[in-house]
């Protein structure tokens, strides 16, 4: 680790905030505070000053000093919702898809969730470890400097066992902050066919307890959701959680209005994620809350699912989060730029409040926004710096480009080109 850099003659630092914000709900979403001409230096990993360059007093032998004339700084993105360990890949299920087998059909067919689960339990678990190495060497490419990772495609003791402790050695071996969750019940496996309430309780008897001993889980989530797992299934799960600490973070709302948002909200949950099908009620069950609601714009774009009514929900003053939800079947992308650039296009979410919502909200979401999400002095200085690019609306309108230059994680520099 590099002790002190400088980064100086930033053409704007982008999302400076005081520590005490560690969300932002609607109306103030649309804002983001920058300084123009700026620097900010790093001190063990941790941001240590910001400001103008008009205040810049620096002995600048003591730094490795970086030049960012023309180019912006960003906190790292905050990915609160993925499935990034995974083993192989499922682009045949794609080419099913469009030729207009629907999610369930496809599901229902041994596909999906099973198929995924049926490599996961054949696959060792160093080449598990290899595969989602890569995949996390990506998304560091990508911007990302903090990740969730959830378990769910092992449907057994020991897959799961061996999903979380490669999450683990993630955690270990890597640079990112990364938070693991329990996603036991993400699909009733094979054995369980017929006996949806047996695999609950195996999930709560005999998965959880072993995840919870190894202290394995940050956090706990369930697929409640239509022809997955029901509310009453939902609420004994989190509640057996609870009894291990492990806050839930939900599916909820993808396929139908199934009651996700709500147990979730009962249950203190610090987000509720996808939200493709939200009305009054889910609305009123939010306002209030704790929990973040959570969009994952390209599970809705690869999947062709109608969009949640974020304009609505800003209104109203909701908070929004945006993460990417990576997995093999309804989002292979981690690309959290372009997740952005859904959410502009598609949600019609401005610049600003994408920006919020892949930064501080999604921080919120994964129970991190103390030390990540915004460039604050003593959070972590995960960040990066972006190619030359005119306005801070540029950088998402772009919507392919790699625009990301440098970036900065744990104070470890990784330069692109
Ligand atoms: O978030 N909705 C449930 N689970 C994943 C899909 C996982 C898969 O298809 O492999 C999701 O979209
Ligand atoms: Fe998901």
């Amino acid at each position: 680790m590099r002790k002190k850099i400088l980064i100086k003659n930033i053409k704007l630092l982008v999302q400076t905030r005081p520590d005490t914000t560690l969300k932002v709900s609607g109306k103030r979403m649309a804002e983001i505070n920058t300084i123009s001409n700026s620097y900010i230096s790093v001190k063990n990993g941790i941001i240590d000053d910001f400001g103008s360059m008009s205040d810049y007093k620096f002995n600048e032998k003591e730094y490795f000093i970086i030049e960012a004339s023309g180019k912006m700084v960003f906190p790292s993105f905050c990915d609160s919702h993925t499935h990034l360990v995974y083993a192989g890949s499922r682009e045949i299920e794609y080419i099913d898809k469009i030729k207009g087998l629907s999610y369930e059909e496809i599901a229902k067919r041994g596909g999906g969730i099973l198929n995924s689960s049926k490599l996961l339990n054949e696959t060792p678990e160093e080449i598990l470890y290899q595969q989602s190495l890569e995949r996390i060497n990506e998304i560091i490419s990508q911007g990302t400097g903090a990740v969730e990772i959830k378990s769910g495609y092992g449907l057994s003791l020991k897959g799961e066992l061996k999903m979380l402790r490669v999450i683990k050695k993630l955690k270990e071996n890597t640079e990112l902050i990364i938070k693991s969750t329990f996603l036991g019940a993400h699909a009733v496996p094979y054995e369980y066919k017929n006996n949806r309430t047996g695999f609950v309780k195996h999930v709560v008897n005999e998965i959880l307890p072993k995840v919870a001993e190894e202290g394995l889980a940050d956090y706990i989530d369930v697929f409640c959701d239509k022809g997955f797992f029901t509310v009453n299934d939902t609420d004994k799960i989190l509640s057996a959680g609870a009894k291990y600490g492990l806050r839930p973070k939900i599916h909820a709302n993808e396929l139908d209005f199934s009651g996700g948002v709500q147990i979730g909200v009962k249950h203190k949950a610090l987000s509720v994620d996808h939200l493709e099908y939200i009305g009054d009620n889910e609305i009123e069950a939010l306002l209030g809350a704790e929990t973040m609601p959570t969009i994952l714009p390209g599970a809705a774009f690869f999947l062709n699912l109608p969009f949640a009514p974020v304009r609505k929900m800003i209104t109203v003053g909701l908070p929004i989060a945006i993460a990417s939800d990576f997995n093999p079947g309804s989002s292979p992308s981690g690309n959290m730029k372009l997740m952005m650039s859904l959410a502009m296009v598609n949600y019609r979410m401005t610049a600003q409040e994408v920006i919020n919502a892949a930064t501080i909200n999604s921080a919120y979401a994964m129970g991190v926004s103390n030390i990540a999400g915004s460039i604050t002095i003593g959070k972590k200085a995960n960040l990066f710096i972006t190619k030359k690019i005119p306005t801070v609306e540029f950088f998402t309108y772009a919507y392919g480009s790699d625009l990301i230059d440098t970036v900065i994680l744990n104070g470890k520099i990784y330069t692109k080109n």
